[in-house]
């Protein structure tokens, strides 16, 4: 898709979209042709439509012999359209354009807008990318369409940072679909094998250094926590590691970014009922957000170091499975006696995240999984779960929030809860009990960190949608790239 900014107006728009503030006149509309703002204007007149905030009305008609489709979308008020308003009016211009066939799209606003250039520039690509993605690779008969290009009106002084914004928004996008595409494949191709090879097509195309240990290896390092979820699968578990030293000179500062990678979750044999069960490819989605991580920052280039750490395993029945009441002893020492194998996911990570802090000394530690049902039912599809021990980390993760758009609410870690995790016969057990799941699993995960910064972002309710939204399809949402792309450049 061609994302530009023009200053010129064409002789023929075939798909023209004017973004106006509510209750504007469209007669002031200067740019436009006479034609154009009469057809415009007694087609908001007999729709008695006002530009209400994130509202559209669309209609077609013939110049001469040429169709054109003519869609208004409504900003509200002006002084008060930020990115996020600006994300939803944009998005809804999309799927406008999208129900209309459009190929060649021109986008006016009808009164300057307020925020950066650079903003506008990012929000109008990423929004646009991110609503043409499609996932129809297994479907025998699709459609291919997609909007061809989208021009952009527009006279700034320069048109440096819309471009830098339309650059920066495509490439957070396009990492964005880069995990969508992960998570999409079903588990028969998806497992932790194709997904070492996966994030290594990743590394070689976005140029970042990768390593992947096997069975041997792990055994050697004694990962026995991951080892024990995967021993159930025919195909055995991976560690990918992933690095970007983008900041050579401070060495000694390097942040882990470790994401769940289970290519699929039956529950072992604490096995999951049939409906909970068939979504759950996506318990890679961790994995995924992190491999679209590591290409986002490999592209913009950002000076920090980060290692990107995967413990790929599917958690499977069978006579070599782990079972309940196994007590595993994990990298750290720690001994766990599992009382459900479905709560798989933590026991892969404590291995991971304790790799990264002892053998490659990272100093702060971010975990992104897709690892309670609790994080679902307290906070529902919108909001990620966040907990951490760093009040500090957290503010700079908010912020990061704020501007990309992807939710999140912090839960407390509170001490207390510690108690339910205790076990007669090992150092833990690996569940919680049935309250506060989402709670004890980042407190199981905590007994790890070794008092280092720590976020931990439980995905369970935002890796993936239902049914299609906001003119994105149902299916993986890609969350947590540009959430943590953002993070990492506020650490710059
Ligand atoms: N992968 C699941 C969590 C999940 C649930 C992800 C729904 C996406 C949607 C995880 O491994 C799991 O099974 N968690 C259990 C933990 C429980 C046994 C303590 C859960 O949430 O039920
Ligand atoms: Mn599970
Ligand atoms: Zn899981």
């Amino acid at each position: 898709m061609k994302i530009d900014v023009c200053r010129k107006i064409p002789e023929y728009i075939e798909t023209l979209i004017i973004i106006h503030e509510e209750n504007a006149k469209i007669s002031e509309l200067e740019l436009l042709d006479v034609d154009t703002i009469e057809a415009i204007e007694n087609f908001v007149d007999t729709e008695d439509y006002h530009f209400e905030s994130s509202s559209i009305r669309s209609f077609n008609r013939m110049i001469g012999k040429k169709p054109q489709n003519v869609i208004v979308a409504g900003a509200g008020d002006k002084t008060k359209l930020d990115a996020s308003i600006l994300r939803k009016i944009f998005s809804l211009c999309w799927c406008e354009a999208n129900r209309m066939k459009a190929d060649q799209v021109y986008l006016m606003f009808g009164f300057e807008p307020t925020l950066p250039e650079m903003t506008l520039g990012h929000v109008l690509a990423e929004t646009a990318i991110l609503n043409a993605y499609r996932f129809h690779k297994y479907l025998s008969e699709h459609k291919n369409y997609e909007i061809e290009s989208i021009h952009l009106i527009f006279f700034a002084k320069t048109n440096r940072h819309l471009n830098s914004g339309i650059l920066e928004g495509r490439i957070y996008a396009e990492t964005t679909n880069l995990a969508r595409d992960l998570v999409n494949e079903p588990p028969n191709v998806m497992n932790p094998e194709s997904l070492a090879d996966y994030a290594k097509k990743a590394a070689l195309q976005y140029g970042f250094p990768i390593d992947i240990y096997s069975m041997d290896k792990l055994r050697r390092l004694k990962m026995d926590a991951l080892l024990s979820v995967g021993k159930g699968s025919k195909t055995e578990p991976k560690l990918i590691l992933m690095r970007y030293n983008g900041n050579p000179d401070k060495k000694h500062h390097t942040v882990a970014l470790v994401g769940k990678g289970l290519t699929f979750d039956s529950g072992g044999y604490s096995l999951k009922p049939g409906p909970s069960m068939v979504s759950m490819k996506s318990d890679m989605s961790g994995a995924a957000a992190v491999i679209g991580t590591l290409a986002a920052i490999a592209t913009l280039k950002l000076k920090v170091n980060v290692l990107g750490v995967i413990g790929a395993a599917e958690n499977m029945i069978g006579s070599n499975a782990y079972r309940p009441g196994d007590i595993i002893t994990s990298m750290a020492g720690k001994t766990i006696e599992v009382h459900n194998t479905d709560a798989e996911g933590r026991l892969t990570l404590i291995d991971a995240i304790h790799y990264a802090l002892e053998k490659e000394k990272v100093d702060c530690v971010l975990d992104i999984a897709t690892l309670t049902g609790a994080a679902v039912a307290a906070l529902g599809k919108d909001f990620s779960a966040v907990l951490s021990n760093d009040d500090a980390w957290y503010e700079m993760l908010s912020k990061a929030s704020e501007a990309c758009g992807e939710k999140i609410w912090r839960m407390p870690l509170h001490e207390d809860y510690k108690e339910l995790l205790k076990s007669d016969v090992a150092d833990l057990k690996n569940i919680g009990g049935p309250l506060a799941g989402c709670i004890t699993a980042a407190l199981f995960i905590q007994e790890f960190v070794q008092n280092k910064p720590w976020i931990h972002i439980d995905i369970a309710g935002t890796a993936t949608r239902d049914k299609a939204a906001g003119g994105e399809i149902a299916g993986a949402t890609g969350v947590g790239v540009r959430l943590l792309t953002n993070l990492i450049r506020n650490m710059e």
